[in-house]
């Protein structure tokens, strides 16, 4: 039973290594009809270098709202109640799975407001 154990441990190595160089390769893939190639580029996306600021929340915001989108979700936003962001915030968490802390939705969601309301931003 020891050895099936270790002989399976073996082939999975042997199997990891043999499949490395091809995950590792830069990828180029040839269309054979059409004439045309399709190769790797490297790119640069422009950053708009625009943060959340103004209180000790602006960190909470920058750390759990800019992960999935841009701060412009918030700035673009008509005025929303407390209460609606507070439920935009829930939608957020439960729905799109932001790792907000349910400890720091009330204060985020007062900050967010206030954000939306002034269109505040940082320049970078
Ligand atoms: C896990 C990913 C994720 C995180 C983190 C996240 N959002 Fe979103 N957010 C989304 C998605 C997905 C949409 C919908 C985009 C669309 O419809 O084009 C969205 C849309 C929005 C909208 C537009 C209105 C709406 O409901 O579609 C607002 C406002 C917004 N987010 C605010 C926030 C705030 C504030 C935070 C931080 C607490 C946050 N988001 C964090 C994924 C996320």
């Amino acid at each position: 039973m020891k050895r099936a154990g270790t002989i399976f441990s073996v082939l999975s190595l042997t199997l990891v290594l043999l499949a490395l160089p091809s995950c590792t390769r830069r990828a180029s893939i040839r269309a054979p009809i059409g004439g045309f190639a399709l190769t790797s580029q490297r790119i640069t996306l422009p950053y708009h270098g625009r943060e959340f600021a103004g209180g000790p929340q602006a960190s909470v915001a920058n750390t759990y709202c800019l992960m999935c989108h841009s701060g412009g979700m918030v700035m673009t936003q008509p005025p929303l109640s407390l209460s609606a962001w507070k439920a935009e915030l829930n939608k957020m968490k439960n729905a799109y799975g932001c790792p907000l802390p349910e400890s720091d939705v009330d204060e985020l969601t007062q900050f967010i407001q206030e954000q939306n309301q002034r269109g505040a931003w940082a320049e970078q």
